[in-house]
This record gives C-alpha cells, structure tokens and sequence, in this order.
C-alpha cells in the first residue's frame, strides 16, 4: 500500500462488501485504526444502521482529533469512492454541518449543498440518481428541480478498465446502469402501537446518550449502571392516595392508550428512547426559538422531552396518523430542568419546542432550508394538553369520546411537582375500573399449569393459584414467555388476557401489582371519582387556584384575540377555499374535527366564510391549523401563509 506522504492517516472506514481488496492487518500494522462498515453496493442503498454507525465513527475519531490537537485524515473507501463513499459523506455533512451551525460556525446544511460539497472534492461526486433520491428522501427535502445526477464518468463506461483489474462486475459494485433499488413499500400497512420506529445507533454512542439522560434526571447509576429506563411513572389511585388530590393542587389529563418514549434532540438526530432504554434514531427537525424574530438559526441540541406516540384514526376518511403527545420538557439545550415545577417546564415545552416548530413550518419558505417538508417526518408532534379539575367531568364525557384514538382513563399530575424519575408517588393514574392491569410474565409450566409471575427486586414471582383466560380459540401455549396485560373479572375470580406487551421486556414490579389489586379492589368508578372532585373544588385551595388560573387564561386570551381577530377571519376562509378547490377534501371537517369546532361554511357561492365561531377558534387553537395537510406546492398558500405570519 502507498500512502500519499503529505497526509498522516489516522482511520480507514472501509465500505465495501468484500475482503478480498487487501488485507485490512497491514492499516492495523502501521498503527492506524480500520473500521469495516460492510455495505451491499448494487441493488439498496446502504441502510440506515450503517450510516449511523459511520457518522458515529467520525465524529468520534474528530473529536479525539480535536482533543489531542492533531489533524490526522479519514480515508473512506468504498470500490471506486463514488456511490456509496458520497452517499456516507454526504450524511455525514447533513449532520456534522449542523452541528457546526449551533457552534455559531457554518450555516445549516441543506442537501443540495451537502451533495455539491463532496462533488466539489470528488469530481463528479455520485452519480448513481438513486442514491441521490435517497439522500432527499431520508432528510425530507424537495429535490429541487436544478439538480442533476452527473452522468457515469468515460473511466467506467469502458468495461475494460476497471480500478480492481477485474471487468466483470460482482456483488461488491456500486451497480450497474438501471441496477433497480429495492422497490420502497406501499404505506398502506396498518399502523400498530408496536411498531418498531427508527434505526438502531451504535452501542456506545446509546451509553453516552443514556449517561446524559441520567445527569439531566440528577440520577445516580445504580447496580445495573445506566441501562434501567429512568422514565417517571404514575401510581393507580386508590382510597389510600386519593386524599393526595387533596393535599396539592393537580390539573388532569386522559391516559392515552400509546407507546411510552422518551425523545433526545440532537442537532444530529433524533432519538426515541423506549421502555427498554433503547434509543433509536428518526428523522426530524426541531429548531429553538429564534430570540431576535428572524427565522431561527439553530435546533435543539441534548433536548430531552416525555411523551407517548400515539396512532389517530382520522374520523372521515379513517386515515393514520402517528402522533407525539409530549408531556414534558427534562432538559433544554443541555440544561436539567427537573426541580422546575410541572406548570412551568410544560409552558416552556410549548414555548421552546412546539412554538419554533409550527413557526418555521409556516415559513419554511423563508427558513434557513426552504426544501424542508415537515410533512414527510414520520411523525407529527404535539403538546398535550392539561385540564384544571374543574374541567374533569366535561373531559370524561365529552373530550375522552371524541379523541381519534383511544384513552383508558386519567392522569393526575402535580402542578407544582418536580420531574421525579421512576415511580412517581404523587402522578396518579385513574383508569375505568374494568380497564385497571397487571403485565403478567405467562409461562406454561409441567402438566400444561398457567403460570404467572411478576417481579420482584429483579427476579420473576410466582403467583400462586391464578388463572388466565384468553380469548376463544386462542391457545395458551402461543403466549409462553410472553409479557401479558391483564385485566381482572371479580365475578369470575380470573385475569383476563388483554393483549401481549411486546414492547416490555419484565414483567410489573410486586409493587405496581399490589397496587393495581388494591385499586381494583377499591374499585373507583366514574361517579365516585366525580364526586370526590366536586368536594375537591371547594376546597379554599382549589377555589382560589382556579379562579387565579381561569382569570390568567382569559387574559392571555382576550390580548390575542385582539390582535388577531381580522386576520383570522382572513386568512383561514381563504386558505380553506384553496384547499377545498384544489381536491374536494372535507377540510371543514377537518378543521372542525381538530379544533374541536367549525371555522368556515361554504355559502351557495361558492365563497368561504368564517362562521361565528372564529373568534374562539382563534384564542384557542390555533396552533392546529398549521397541523393539517396543506397542499405544500400551492404558492397560493404560500402567499397567505407569509401575508399570516406578517401579522402573526
Ligand atoms: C431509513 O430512514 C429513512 C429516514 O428516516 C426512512 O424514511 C426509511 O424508511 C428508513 N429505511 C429503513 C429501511 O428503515
Ligand atoms: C455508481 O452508480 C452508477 C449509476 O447506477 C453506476 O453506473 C456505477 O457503476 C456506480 N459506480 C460504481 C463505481 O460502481
Ligand atoms: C438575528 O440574529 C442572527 C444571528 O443570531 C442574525 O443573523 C440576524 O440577522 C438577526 N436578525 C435580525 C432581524 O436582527
Ligand atoms: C426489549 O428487550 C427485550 C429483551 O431484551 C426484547 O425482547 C424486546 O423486544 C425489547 N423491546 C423493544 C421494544 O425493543
Ligand atoms: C364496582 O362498583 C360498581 C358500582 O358500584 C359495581 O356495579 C361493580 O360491580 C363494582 N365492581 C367491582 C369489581 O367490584
Ligand atoms: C395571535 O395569537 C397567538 C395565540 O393564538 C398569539 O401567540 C400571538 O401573539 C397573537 N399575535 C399577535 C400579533 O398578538
């Protein structure tokens, strides 16, 4: 091997598919580190684990650069370092350069100029269209129309020449002309509660993010180090804690029937953080709030939020949407947040995440990368909302049954309580009665007996004499070694299998158990619940609190409603009749059925306008606007998106 005498090499990331190139020792010999990052060339772009291992891999290596103050070079190699090393490259400018945005250095990278800049150093750069589409895809930009594939270089249309001496292509080539990518699935798929979302990242960048997560929650690593979701937990209410509800001051919210996650911002990635403590990497975008009201310059970086991914069920055309409910905001931009009150770190989560988000998505034309689409995450993201207890009954019987997706009953929170990691005494959960459950560990044991266990202090828990029953026709066998909810029938004296938890790997702690026994034991229904609130409410306490709050919220009101009332009317009916013109779509509906009201009629004109009902529209909701599918190519949209975001 001969090395170019001017750079001192440090790491060779080797990409190709094959070993039989050279013999990857002799980089090993001359004191110089070798990653092999093993990518298929002809028929798939490389997947997504590899590149997060490969960002991983050079951050990691620069950073020690930095540290050590030395200026050792990277040799990335696929079979000709066009295809594949641009396509790597390219990932790691998407993310390294916005890393350097937030250091003040260079300005946020889009892919367009990402693509150029290794073409630039890399004449022509890729010139495989499909790996190009890719990287727009992956980053969800609008391909501009300007950009062209470069055409396959004369050097390798002739078949004779070939950098490896060989001119037949194998497996490791990059592809052939028309080689075809792997045909993108159909979207069609239901969506389920349990679907994996995200790629896997590298082992040791997860235990530096796990690390962070724990300092952020002021935890300390305990017997199995940093590897126990640090999540808080609700407790069930019972007749012991319920006095708790007394005691301080509580808003409420429904118990969303969704995945639990954690999610870390990075300039990098985003990352769900599951029960498991398993992070996973998705694609998203959260800017901070821009502190001059210029279009924001940089994103979330070490942002830690709580939530549940939810899946909506569209009520008219019965369409999925993934969802985020976040719930709370752990730390901001490295900073813990977790001794703030509850009040206070879920108005800064509005302020700081989701505000920045909807501005910039209303004028991602005039935003640092206009190509973005906001619509192509997997995901959206929204706030979730907090009732004061005087608005309990109203979210029970009417809020809960006009969700688009499914609720199992209420969650207490403290208004002026702490982020407490793990099991939470004072976040009480109140479920339907007949919904209250316990994930069992299932086991078939000798003699086909049902077993079930929980756990206790780390170790599985038998339960002496219980019984399951699962749904007719199923066999219980199929459930061994799985993690089951279950729900108890007193009439019957036996658990009910509800479904299998394949997202919880152990199963309820005894503690939890005991708990769900005494609730369901004290069996709090609906009316009992009501009625202790209404008690509640006249308690000085409450009374004053309330009153406090209510009178804060119509202030905050009353000033936007002002200020907006005549733009509102404006600009929705018109955005409204666009929409409506442009595909039919109910968006009426639509609107009516996010905002939980109806702000336009269509007249026999043809002719939008707002109903009465603006107004309040306006003091209340607005945010949701922004939340529907909007035609994003309609410059007309566009135009009165940029006329609202003048006076907005
Ligand atoms: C890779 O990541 C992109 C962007 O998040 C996503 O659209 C794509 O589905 C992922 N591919 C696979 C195979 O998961
Ligand atoms: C890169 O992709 C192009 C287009 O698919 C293909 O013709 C070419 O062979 C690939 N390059 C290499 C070096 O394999
Ligand atoms: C806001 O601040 C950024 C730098 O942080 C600057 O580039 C921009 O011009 C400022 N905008 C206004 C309107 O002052
Ligand atoms: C959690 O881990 C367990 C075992 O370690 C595994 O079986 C389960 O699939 C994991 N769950 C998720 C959601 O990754
Ligand atoms: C709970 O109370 C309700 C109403 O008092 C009653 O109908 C129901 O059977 C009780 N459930 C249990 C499990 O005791
Ligand atoms: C318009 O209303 C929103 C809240 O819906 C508010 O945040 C904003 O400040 C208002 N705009 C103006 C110019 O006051």
């Amino acid at each position: 091997m001969i090395l170019p005498l001017t750079l001192q090499l440090g790491l060779v990331i080797d990409l190709t598919n094959t070993t039989r190139y050279y013999n990857s020792a002799e980089w090993k010999n001359a004191g110089i580190k070798y990653v092999k990052i093993q990518c298929r060339g002809r028929d798939a772009v490389p997947d997504n684990e590899s590149v997060n291992t490969f960002v991983h891999e050079v951050s990691l290596f620069l950073s020690r650069q930095k540290q050590q103050h030395t200026k050792k070079c990277i040799f990335v190699h696929c079979t000709h370092g066009h295809n594949r090393t641009g396509f790597m490259i390219v990932h790691y400018l998407m993310r390294s350069l916005l890393m350097s945005a937030n250091e003040g250095k260079l300005q946020v990278a889009s892919v367009t100029e990402a693509i150029q800049a290794f073409a630039n150093a890399r004449s022509p750069g890729i010139y495989k269209p499909d790996y190009i589409d890719a990287l727009y895809t992956f980053y969800h930009e609008r391909k501009p129309e300007m950009v062209i594939c470069p055409s396959t270089p004369e050097w390798k249309k002739s078949s004779e020449f070939d950098l490896n001496g060989e001119a037949v292509p194998d497996e490791d080539d990059d592809g052939g002309p028309g080689a075809p990518l792997q045909e993108i699935p159909e979207t069609d798929v239901t969506m389920t509660n349990d679907d994996v979302l995200g790629d896997a990242i590298p082992f040791d960048q997860q235990e530096a993010f796990r690390q962070f997560c724990y300092q952020a929650l002021k935890l300390q690593s305990g017997p199995r180090g940093n590897s126990q979701f640090p999540g808080s937990h609700p407790v069930s209410l019972s007749r012991d804690n319920l006095q708790l509800l007394r005691q301080r001051y509580y808003y409420a919210t429904w118990k969303a029937d969704g995945t639990r996650y954690m999610m870390l911002l990075t300039v990098d990635g985003c990352y769900l953080i599951d029960r498991n403590f398993t992070f996973r990497r998705v694609q998203m975008r959260f800017p901070c709030r821009s502190t001059n009201g210029s279009a924001p310059e940089f994103l979330h970086h070490y942002t830690l939020l709580d939530g549940e991914m939810i899946i909506d069920t569209v009520p008219d055309s019965q369409k999925q949407e993934r969802r985020y409910l976040i719930y709370d905001l752990i730390a901001i931009n490295q900073i813990s947040l977790v001794e703030r009150p509850f009040s206070e770190r879920w108005k800064l989560l509005e302020e700081e995440v989701i505000e920045p988000r909807n501005l910039e998505r209303r004028n991602i034309f005039k935003s640092k990368n206009p190509n973005y689409r906001y619509d192509l995450e997997p995901f959206r993201v929204r706030r979730k909302d907090f009732y004061l207890l005087s608005a309990v009954k109203k979210v029970l019987r009417k809020f809960i049954p006009q969700l688009s997706h499914a609720a199992d009953g209420l969650i207490f929170q403290g208004w002026d309580d702490p982020y407490v990691p793990r099991t939470h005494e004072g976040l009480l959960k109140w479920k339907y009665p007949e919904m209250n459950s316990v994930d069992f560990l299932f086991e078939m044991g000798p003699d086909e007996r049902q077993q079930l266990y929980v756990n206790e202090r780390g170790k599985k828990k038998l339960m002496e004499a219980y019984r399951v029953e699962f749904g007719e026709g199923s066999d219980p066998a199929s459930y061994s070694g799985k993690i089951i909810e279950c729900s108890y029938d007193s009439e019957k004296n036996v658990w009910v299998c509800m479904r299998v938890r394949v997202d919880k790997s152990t199963p309820n702690d005894i503690n939890t158990y005991r708990k769900v026994k005494r609730s369901i034991k004290d069996n709090i229904t609906e009316d009992d619940l009501l009625s202790e609130i209404d008690e509640i409410l006249c308690l000085p306490m409450y009374a004053d609190r309330i009153r406090a709050d209510t009178i804060q919220a119509e202030n905050e009101r009353t000033s936007c409603k002002e200020k907006n009332r005549t733009e509102v009317s404006y600009y929705i009916p018109y955005l409204l009749k666009r929409h409506y013109a442009r595909d039919k779509l109910m968006l009426n509906n639509q609107v009516a059925h996010k905002s939980g009201m109806v702000v336009g009629v269509e007249n026999k004109a043809n002719d939008w306008k707002p109903s009465k009902n603006v107004e309040s529209y306006c003091s209340y909701d607005l945010t949701h606007v922004h939340d529907l599918d909007l035609p994003d190519n309609s410059r007309a949209i566009l135009r009165a998106l940029s006329y609202w975001s003048r006076i907005y």
